[in-house]
């Protein structure tokens, strides 16, 4: 891919406003910013989105286990990620929410012409769905979905849209390039998703081929030598399967059509209509949320104005996701797009996961680092230069500067250390330990002992330069390499190679030792020569290094005495550097630390804004926070013990939260034979049945639960016992140790739908 175009249109995912964000969403929209500063350095007409996806039942049952109306809950939880890329200097130009008008009619829009054109009809559909990850998934009921939980089953009355239409163009287009997908992993992903199992096929040519249908050979028989060594040639020949255009296989009908409408929740962008006077439907949440790469930019508007911007910058030249949701991107998305008859993005890089404590990190898992911790913390570290000249910074300015370092430390950290496309474990301690080598010890010590010398030995102003070490370190060669690892996406080895030249230009300066020639005034021109070249490295290194971290660059840049980096930027003089750009004679600005040395107190700092954020700020709408300290209370601060109560230590709201306790109506109850404690039950939570079993029988008989609404704990992890699965908890209390205990339940005259979570 060739790295100069004349526009670039750039976007990240929405993100679900579910819960706040983590450093997982800064890492997609880190890299974005990264890729959005590139281009627009290399001159490309730039447009990079992100924002947030705010329909569909996750987002529903988050706002209402906080007790808070959707719309509410989600207009905080998107301007927490506004507010955080605006802390970080993300560059973003727009940033879309699916709640707002712009979107939502445009999404209708789409959808009415889908309709128009034959690609949607309407049927019904019994599967299983997962809430966690809003899709619906094969397998039995209670299957367990792509977020670890157990999927629902859910029968509806959908729109469908033809999906299975669209196989081989799909694989076509992928196979050919014109759709690029990367990395390669995922593009094979992907068209294995869409060339089908192979498996049955293969079985079944072997069948034919060796044996009867009914008679096995025995073992240890001879495999006839005339059979093929790919059995796909033979099911080709026999029309089983097909060729795409490159002549790979595929199986016809294994993209089957996409149910793309829902009628069990409410809270999504209805179905325009009326149509055929059915129940009423909303767009399925994917492709609300995926024609945000279009709204955004004007589609289905009708101003003028939006819609030459849509023009101008439609198709997507790259939709950066992270790599579990890529069927979306890479399958669906295109062929809504073929479907509606607009032009496909140009192309889709996925990225890992960071992992945190071994596993994904996530919202749902709750092993998350906050983003703001780490810019708290990091902030910390940045001096203020008390010495430079000019009015006086204010606390808000300040506090930006700050921020803008402490970003700067994240982003250089995620892309350096986690190959893109990989999935990286974080941890505060790797972060520490880059920092200091690369940052703090390598660039940041390259530049002041730099600086400093040049302003101790030449007064502060940039040295003569006798062109004499333009070609020491292979400019051209640095250039180009870094550049086609930035374009592909490959941030570690851009920054590898930034570092390899900024080692060398360490050991240059080691060799040269300027410190004893400014001691022997005759060899004042080889001291001017190494200053000389090591400052004019130090641009480089600077320009090369702007898109990862501007707001440092931008500081080395005006010490360097070369101005506004950003301006730079914009006048095309980052790019196509040539030794030289730096003028003898130019003064230094005003010199300052850039990174200090961080020591291990900053990981116990994170750890402990952490430990405290975990039970405080990550869900939106909770009774005043309690001060940080009363969260890990002291026992002096709990309440005394009543008579009879056993002493727990006090829980945070957000602790009482994670536990889902919901209304449910016995509707089948028996007991287990051989267990004379347990009955088994089935409650109907009104949006699924489960079993689940109790340890009550000696006290009720089956028959006086039938028909009560109980109180469950529906999000405890199922249990086994005597065989049976048991998905949840009843809720009952009971005196003393061996006292009945006695269901909690609701009146019959009290108005309490199924389902409905306790709080
Ligand atoms: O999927 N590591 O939203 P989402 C790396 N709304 N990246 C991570 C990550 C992690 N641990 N966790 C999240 C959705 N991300 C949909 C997208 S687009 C039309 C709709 C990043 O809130 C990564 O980019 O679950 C991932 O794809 C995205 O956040 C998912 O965010
Ligand atoms: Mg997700």
């Amino acid at each position: 891919m060739s790295e100069a175009q004349k526009k670039f249109y750039l976007t990240t995912p929405i993100y679900y406003v579910n819960a706040r964000p983590h450093i997982g969403h800064a890492y997609t929209t880190i890299a974005a910013d990264v890729i959005a500063r590139r281009h627009r350095l290399l001159g490309d007409d730039t447009y990079f989105l992100t924002g947030t996806d705010e329909h569909g039942q996750k987002v529903q049952r988050s706002a209402a286990a906080v007790g808070v109306s959707p719309q509410k809950f989600t207009d905080e939880v998107s301007s927490s990620f506004q507010n955080l890329w605006k802390r970080m200097g993300i560059t973003n130009d727009d940033f879309i929410r699916t709640t707002e008008p712009r979107h939502t009619q445009a999404v209708q829009k789409l959808f009415q012409l889908l309709y128009d054109r034959d690609a949607i009809y309407l049927s019904t559909y019994t599967g299983q769905y997962s809430v966690g990850e809003e899709m619906f998934v094969e397998g039995p009921p209670g299957t367990i979905g792509p977020d670890g939980k157990p999927t629902e089953t859910v029968t509806e009355e959908n729109y469908f849209f033809r999906l299975s239409n669209y196989q081989e163009r799909l694989i076509n287009l992928i196979e050919s390039g014109e759709l690029a997908i990367q990395p390669e992993v995922r593009k094979n992903e992907v068209l294995s998703f869409l060339r089908g199992d192979f498996n049955a096929v293969t079985v079944r040519v072997y069948d034919e081929a060796l044996f009867s249908d009914t008679q096995h050979p025995p073992p240890g028989t001879i495999v006839p030598a005339n059979l093929p060594a790919d059995p796909l040639d033979i099911a080709y020949e026999r029309g089983w399967v097909l060729k795409s255009a490159s002549g790979k296989y595929y199986i016809p009908g294994a993209l089957k059509d996409l149910s793309i409408s829902r009628t069990s929740f409410k809270w999504g962008i209805p179905v325009p209509g009326p149509k055929q006077g059915e129940a009423e439907h909303v767009i399925y949440v994917w492709l609300d949320a995926l024609a945000n790469y279009m709204t955004a930019i004007g589609y289905g508007s009708d101003d003028p104005a939006e819609q030459e911007k849509f023009k101008k910058y439609w198709p997507a030249d790259l939709h950066l996701v992270g790599k579990e949701i890529i069927r979306f991107h890479c399958v669906y998305w295109p062929a809504f797009l073929l479907a509606a008859g607009l032009p496909l993005p140009r192309a889709i890089t996925a990225h890992g996961w960071l992992l945190f404590e071994e596993s994904k990190m996530s919202k749902s898992r709750g092993n998350i680092v906050r983003t703001e911790t780490i810019l708290d913390a990091f902030g910390t570290l940045k001096p203020k230069p008390i010495d430079l000249p000019g009015p006086v910074l204010s606390d808000e300015y300040w506090k930006h500067e700050q921020d803008l370092f402490a970003s700067d430390v994240l982003r250089y950290f995620l892309l350096r250390e986690i190959p893109f496309g990989q999935d990286g474990s974080f941890s505060f301690d790797a972060l520490i330990q880059r920092y200091n080598s690369d940052l703090a010890n390598g660039y940041g010590n390259l530049v002041s002992r730099t600086l400093s010398m040049i302003q101790r030995y030449k007064a502060g102003k940039i040295p003569a330069n006798d062109g004499s070490q333009s070609q020491r370190f292979l400019l051209a060669d640095i250039q180009n390499r870094v550049s086609n690892s930035f374009s592909d996406c490959r941030f570690d080895q851009s920054l590898q190679q930034i570092w390899n030249f900024l080692g060398s230009v360490d050991q240059y300066i080691s060799e040269a030792a300027p410190w004893k020639l400014a001691a022997d005034e005759s060899r004042n021109s080889d001291l001017e020569t190494v200053l000389y070249t090591a400052a004019e490295s130090i641009r480089i290194i600077t320009a090369l290094l702007y898109p990862v971290m501007p707001g440092t660059t931008a500081k080395v840049w005006s010490q360097l005495g070369l101005g506004d980096i950003e301006e730079a930027a914009r006048k095309g003089e980052l790019k196509n550097l040539e030794w030289g750009g730096l003028k003898p004679g130019t003064p230094l600005g005003p010199l300052g630390p850039i990174f200090p040395r961080a020591d291990k107190g900053l990981i116990q700092l994170m750890t402990d804004i952490e430990t405290n954020n975990a039970s405080t700020t990550t869900k939106t709408t909770e009774p005043p926070a309690p001060a940080p300290q009363s969260v890990v209370s002291a026992p002096s601060a709990v309440a005394p013990a009543t008579e009879g109560a056993t002493e727990t230590a006090p829980i945070a709201i957000d602790d009482f939260v994670k536990i889902e306790l919901r209304v449910a109506r016995v509707l089948v109850a028996e007991r287990i034979p051989k267990a004379d404690k347990l009955l088994r039950l089935e409650v109907d939570l009104g949006y699924e049945k489960r079993q689940i079993l109790a340890g009550i029988a000696a006290w009720y008989a089956p028959e006086e639960l039938l028909g009560r609404r109980i109180i469950i704990v529906a999000n405890l992890a199922p249990r086994k016992m005597r065989g049976l699965e048991s998905h949840g908890m009843l809720l009952a209390a009971s005196h003393g140790e061996d006292g009945k205990p006695i269901l909690a339940t609701f009146a019959d005259t009290d108005e309490i739908p199924l389902g409905s979570r306790l709080k």
